[in-house]
């Protein structure tokens, strides 16, 4: 089998080095990939969006599946072209990409389907949206008024902080947590009159603000078939003990003690199953990997964000645990046949994935720093090396991207895993890099509050 993944982030490199261990496939190509990529596979100088160029080389080299790893191809509706092009590709179609393409969609859907979220109101009018804000500043202040006469016990939290959100793609940048209404109307004003986000900002969603710890629920879906992965947290705030601006994810580990096997099948059951078979009425039939982001609320688990790809880092940390081949996996899933795949065989070890990042980062950074001691790390036993912002230039590999590698280990156990992959971090420098000292502590600090 000849596989052809597109992207180049530290989720494909992933995938690439999984995929090339499959003794069914022969060959693996990455477009455009990274550094990593160049070692693991064959690295196609095509860009992940431009879908004509990526057709011509599929058909050419006779490619028997097509991976789309980043939103913006799905979005754009590439999975549709592979198709008409008579290529088999493994991601959903556009319509069914809209699930992350519009927060409108995906929450209208969760609605439709019963699925737990966050109560929300969408707007395509700035003036609506403010109004609104002004309305709910106006039933804060009614309550506050009621909470000192003592006719209402606690003023309720939740109305006092609200999340906006760009209805489109916005890199991951289109959600802001607001602490007051202020806050939310200035961010209501910045998107919708400045137009901050472009398009992606022209219509939006005021939600309410759900507190809890988040964790990353994947699952391979060919329509109808769901196949959960085991599950995962990741870390998107810049700095230790979660403190900094949001990153597109600084660390992951998997699994998460936080999703325990009742939890998983009420995920299941009140979230997976409910979408895809909505999406199904909607005749948007959901193939692809399906990406809850649950926020673990004490009314139970409730869906942040849909996602329809892998995350990264969560992919990194997930594919080493994994067993099983992942090319037949993904085959039958683009297929349509994953009623007959025998299930999945995990490594009961937990696997930590430590994003080392360039200086700057989340904010302006520079490329083109040599990294050097990328051959001592890789003598870490269980550990790997994947590649993100990365390319490379005359041989050397340089810095190529905010988020430059992601450190990846398996241990015994969590601490040993977050051990390994430390020490495979130690020897890898370039100038300016810095990376979380704190990833997969968040799972032991709930474990000694849990006891
Ligand atoms: P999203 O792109 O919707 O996942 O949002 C990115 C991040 O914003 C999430 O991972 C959460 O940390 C945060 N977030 C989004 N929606 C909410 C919400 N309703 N309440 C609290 N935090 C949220
Ligand atoms: N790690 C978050 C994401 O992939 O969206």
């Amino acid at each position: 089998m000849k596989i052809l993944v597109i992207g180049q982030g530290g989720r494909e490199h992933a995938l690439v080095w999984k995929l090339a261990q499959s003794p069914k496939v022969t060959e693996v190509y990455c477009a455009p990939g990274n550094a990593g990529t160049a070692v693991d596979a064959i690295n196609v100088p095509i860009k992940a969006t431009d879908i004509p160029a990526l057709i011509k080389f599929a058909q050419e080299e006779k490619i028997d599946l097509t991976i789309p790893g980043p939103e913006a191809p799905l979005v754009a509706g590439i999975v549709d072209a592979f198709k008409a092009a008579g290529l088999t590709v493994f991601g959903p179609t556009k319509a069914a990409a809209e699930l992350e393409g519009s927060k409108i969609f995906s929450k209208n859907l969760m609605r439709k389907a019963k699925v737990p979220t966050a109560e929300f109101a969408a707007f395509n009018s700035a003036q609506d949206a403010l109004n609104y804000l002004d309305g709910y500043e106006a039933q804060i202040r009614k309550q506050a008024q009621l909470y000192k006469t003592g006719e209402h016990r606690s003023p309720r939290k939740a109305t006092k902080s609200v999340v906006v959100k760009a209805d489109g793609l916005a890199a991951g940048k289109g959600v802001s947590v607001c602490d007051s209404i202020d806050e939310a109307k200035d961010v209501v004003r910045r998107m919708m009159f400045n137009k901050e986000f472009g398009a992606a900002g022209e219509r939006i969603v005021i939600e309410e603000k759900l507190e809890g710890q988040e964790a990353s629920i994947l699952a391979l879906v060919d329509g109808k078939t769901i196949v959960p992965l085991e599950s995962s947290q990741d870390h998107k705030a810049a700095y230790d003990r979660d403190q900094g601006p949001n990153t597109g994810g600084m660390g992951a580990y998997s699994p998460t003690p936080l999703i325990t096997d009742e939890i998983m099948e009420e995920i299941i059951q009140e979230i997976l199953i409910p979408t895809v078979h909505t999406m199904r009425k909607e005749d948007r039939p959901f193939t692809g990997i399906l990406y809850a982001g649950i926020m673990l609320t004490k009314y139970g688990p409730k869906v942040l964000e849909y996602n329809v790809r892998l995350g990264d880092p969560e992919t990194q940390p997930i594919l080493m645990r994994l067993k099983s081949d992942l090319a037949e996996l993904l085959y039958a899933a683009a297929k349509g046949e994953l009623h007959q795949h025998p299930g999945l065989e995990w490594d009961p070890r937990p696997a930590v994935c430590v994003v080392m990042a360039a200086e700057g980062y989340p904010g302006p950074y520079e490329n083109g720093k040599e990294i050097r001691g990328l051959e001592e790390a890789a003598q870490v036993e269980d550990a790997k090396v994947f590649h993100a912002g990365t390319k490379l230039v005359d041989g050397k590999a340089v810095t190529d991207g905010g988020r430059v590698l992601g450190v990846t280990a398996l241990g015994a156990d969590l601490s040993e895993a977050k051990l390994k992959a430390y020490q495979a971090v130690k020897p890898i420098r370039w100038e300016g890099a810095w990376c979380r000292k704190d990833i997969s502590d968040k799972a032991r600090m709930f474990v000694e509050r849990e006891n």
